[in-house]
């Protein structure tokens, strides 16, 4: 189904194949090059289900580009668990208002076939060992299948070469999955892919709760409990703040108080390569950069959450 944009409403132009995004393309930034004699396009790839979290994201892209394409597609490969993915929630309806609202111009909700005519992909990208740790860990494959769509995406919202304008093409993506930025990074820089990658800061509740996708399967009690990832974080950031030593490991005794949440990392990296720091400054005063990686499981839910030191 390809609904026409009506120049009317903001409900964003919803788009299924290739082909179909690759003419909507063209045809928005025709309208918006004359203005400038070059044009610039962002794209949002996401999983749908979205929440404030992506609004914020979206919201970014749109203030920054002159046209938007937000990408909703679930994508199988990056889930190492057939159920999660069967439950993953898929609510294009209400994506789409939430779309509209943040003013996507176009949306780009393929099929499966679409994306994978194939099946399953027969060449791979590998994450390596940086996609082997931290998450990796948990949910072996996860990145390499998630650097597979993000490959894909990143081609077909491509800006049309034939167009006769220069565009600048940006692709945004959240701080909150702070290793898969990471990892989208170097594939663009591995691969030449021409396209800036931008991210965005993380949203949270009022309580500090990283806002997630998952956050809906967390009971009342849960979400409560949950809060300790958030404290745990401002904690140690309050000592790099001072320039104090992190005692990273009695920062991560606050989750040995809450019974329903389980720790499973809470570490200090390089953030542009997620080499662990923690020889510099667990005893001595912090100092430089860092970023606080943690993720633990609350009932059968896992959250991740970061937290930038030293900025
Ligand atoms: O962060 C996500 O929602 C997904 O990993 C992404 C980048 C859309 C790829 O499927």
């Amino acid at each position: 189904m390809s609904i026409p944009a009506d120049p009317a409403d903001r409900t964003p132009r919803i788009v299924r194949t290739a082909a179909e995004l690759s003419a909507a393309m063209a045809q928005a930034i025709e309208a918006k090059a004359p203005e400038h004699g070059t044009a610039t396009l962002g794209l949002v790839p996401t999983m749908g289900a979205l929440h404030s979290g992506h609004e914020s994201l979206v919201s970014t892209a749109r203030a920054q580009n002159d046209v938007l394409v937000v990408s909703i597609f679930v994508n199988e490969l990056q889930f190492n668990d057939a159920q999660d993915f069967a439950r993953y929630p898929r609510t294009l309806e209400a994506d789409v208002e939430i779309l509209a609202r943040a003013g996507a111009d176009i949306v780009f909700a393929p099929e499966a076939t679409e994306v994978y005519p194939d099946g399953r992909p027969l060449v791979r990208l590998d994450s390596g060992e940086l996609g082997s740790k931290f998450e990796g860990a948990s949910r072996p494959g996860h990145f390499d299948g998630m650097l597979a769509v993000v490959a894909k995406l990143l081609h077909f919202a491509m800006p049309p070469a034939t167009l006769g304008v220069p565009v600048s093409y940006r692709a945004y993506f959240g701080q909150k999955d702070a290793q898969q930025l990471v990892l989208i990074n170097r594939m663009v820089a591995d691969l030449n892919y021409p396209v800036e990658i931008r991210s965005v800061p993380i949203i949270r509740s009022a309580e500090g709760l990283a806002l997630s996708s998952r956050n809906q399967f967390l009971t009342g009690e849960q979400a409560k409990a949950a809060l300790v990832i958030h404290r745990a974080l401002v904690l140690v950031k309050e000592r790099a703040d001072r320039h104090e030593p992190l005692y990273l490991e009695d920062a991560a005794g606050l989750f040995d108080m809450e019974p329903l949440v389980e720790l499973d990392y809470f570490e200090l990296v390089d953030p542009r390569t997620l080499k662990e720091l923690a020889f510099n400054c667990q005893d001595t005063p912090f100092t430089g950069e860092g970023l606080l990686l943690v993720a633990a499981k609350v009932g059968g839910v896992r959250l991740i959450d970061n937290m930038t030191l030293g900025y």
